[in-house]
């Protein structure tokens, strides 16, 4: 069984020409969510994981092929070039014996027509870093872009916003994140849970109220009563959201809206949560909203979902104040780089304060529509403080009927701590923040 498998196996080649197309296209500006639908099927698992390596890795890889050569080779043929030497210089145990690697390299070089003609340049700088590794590493080792794998800008912002923890936070986007589950506790106990994993050898922390980490991840298929929504895959970052907003919230059947909902998370979460809930949801992105119905139809819940701008109530809001809103404003997403390494490469400096007016215009819109006593919980998966405290500091100056109560803040990223690629000290799985508002009564 194992020979025919490995006899079925596409050849590495084959995958490095894949990943170094999605590498492209990542410079290009598209997201490997947008790209990895169209990799070929049997291809997508190994080329995924090629591809995150090599994004991963992709500074220190475009580092050393500017010691290598000296004009910047064709796009194409960069990208075969950066994805091999992102793979024999990352730091760890080596994933391809070297010889193979650049063997597969130049063999994925010659049997393309955008990269054959690249191919001599390729063979001649994987080998030549073979001949000279630790000379060309110590050649770059003072390059922050080559050190920490992010382009420059995001560097310096991260250090001018979080002195203390910004090299945790950028150490800890080099290792994949844990595969964090929620558990539906009103169905099952998260401790029963784990027990219904470890029965199948699935190895998981418990983590915070309702979470669940496992050790290594698996295919949701493989997970125990998946399909009869007895768990979601949530992170455990994102796991805090409903039970802040919810927490003292003393309405039976609050009214509560969910603005910026798909795919529907923590619009799930809160309804577990508060079952007598009337939840609105949300999303602008018709492609994305049936997502949230989709959900919540695997977990037994239901909520009115919209596709609307909620920046626009004129719109969609018929007129009764809400108890409570969740704000899950879009944002950089500069906080899940460990789940999506191609964010780094994908944003702009400029894009940060553009994504900063459109969270003022949501926290804005949605204020109004807050019954006095009523919480809006404004949450972005971001670790800069311009898409967080920042926001929320420039909000309350506007607003003299909004309270900032006890909440949160920026969680980072981090290693270690609380669980399997959790951390602790305000360390977690992913970098998200958190305010809490409540509106005065007056
Ligand atoms: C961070 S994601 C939300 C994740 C979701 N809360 C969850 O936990 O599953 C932000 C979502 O807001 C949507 N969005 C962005 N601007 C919006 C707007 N003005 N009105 C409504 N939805 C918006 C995006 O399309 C995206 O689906």
């Amino acid at each position: 069984m194992a020979v025919a498998s490995a006899h079925l196996a596409p050849p590495l080649w084959r995958q490095l020409q894949a990943a170094a197309r999605l590498g492209h296209g990542v410079r290009q500006g598209r997201s490997l969510t947008a790209q990895l639908p169209g990799v070929e099927a049997g291809l997508r698992p190994g080329v995924q994981a090629l591809a995150f390596h090599a994004l991963r890795w992709l500074g220190l890889a475009e580092a050393l092929r500017g010691r290598l050569v000296a004009r910047t080779p064709a796009p194409r043929p960069d990208a075969l070039l950066c994805t091999a030497l992102s793979l024999l210089a990352a730091d760890g145990p080596p994933l391809y014996a070297p010889f193979t690697l650049v063997d597969q390299a130049v063999e994925a070089a010659k049997r393309d027509a955008a990269t054959r003609a690249g191919a001599p340049l390729v063979n001649a700088c994987l080998r030549r870093f073979l001949r000279e590794r630790e000379v060309l590493l110590a050649a770059v080792q003072d390059d922050p872009v080559a050190r920490w794998n992010h382009p420059r800008w995001w560097i310096e912002r991260l250090r001018a916003d979080h002195p203390d923890t910004w090299a945790e936070i950028l150490e800890a986007a080099q290792h994949p994140a844990p595969m964090v589950l929620r558990v539906y506790k009103q169905k099952c106990p998260p401790t029963q849970y784990q027990k219904a994993l470890e029965a199948i050898d699935i190895e998981a922390s418990l983590v915070g109220e309702s979470g669940v980490a496992l050790h290594r991840p698996v295919p949701v298929g493989d997970l125990p009563s998946f399909a009869a929504g007895q768990v979601s895959v949530q992170s455990a970052a994102a796991q805090l959201a409903a039970p802040l907003l919810l927490r003292g919230l003393d309405v039976e059947a609050p009214r509560i809206l969910d603005a910026c909902a798909a795919p529907g998370g923590k619009t799930a979460h809160l309804l577990e949560l508060s079952p007598r809930a009337r939840v609105t949801a949300l999303e602008i992105d018709p492609q994305r909203a049936p997502r949230i119905a989709e959900n919540l139809a695997r977990l037994g819940l239901h909520a009115e979902v919209r596709v609307a701008d909620a920046a626009d109530p004129a719109a969609w809001w018929g007129g009764e104040h809400y108890h409570a809103i969740l704000l899950d404003a879009p944002c950089s997403a500069s906080g899940i780089v460990r789940r999506h390494p191609d964010v780094r490469w994908l944003r702009r400096p400029t894009d940060i304060a553009q994504l900063a007016a459109r969270q003022d215009a949501l926290l804005n819109a949605l204020w109004p529509l807050l019954a006095p006593g009523g919480r809006l919980l404004y949450c972005t998966c971001s670790v800069f403080r311009a898409e967080g405290d920042e926001r929320v500091q420039a909000f309350v100056a506007r607003h003299s009927d909004a309270a900032w109560r006890p909440s949160p803040g920026h969680l980072w990223p981090a290693l270690g701590g609380g669980g399997p690629g959790l951390g602790d000290n305000g360390g977690c799985d992913d970098g998200f923040f958190y305010a809490l508002l409540e509106k005065r009564l007056v």
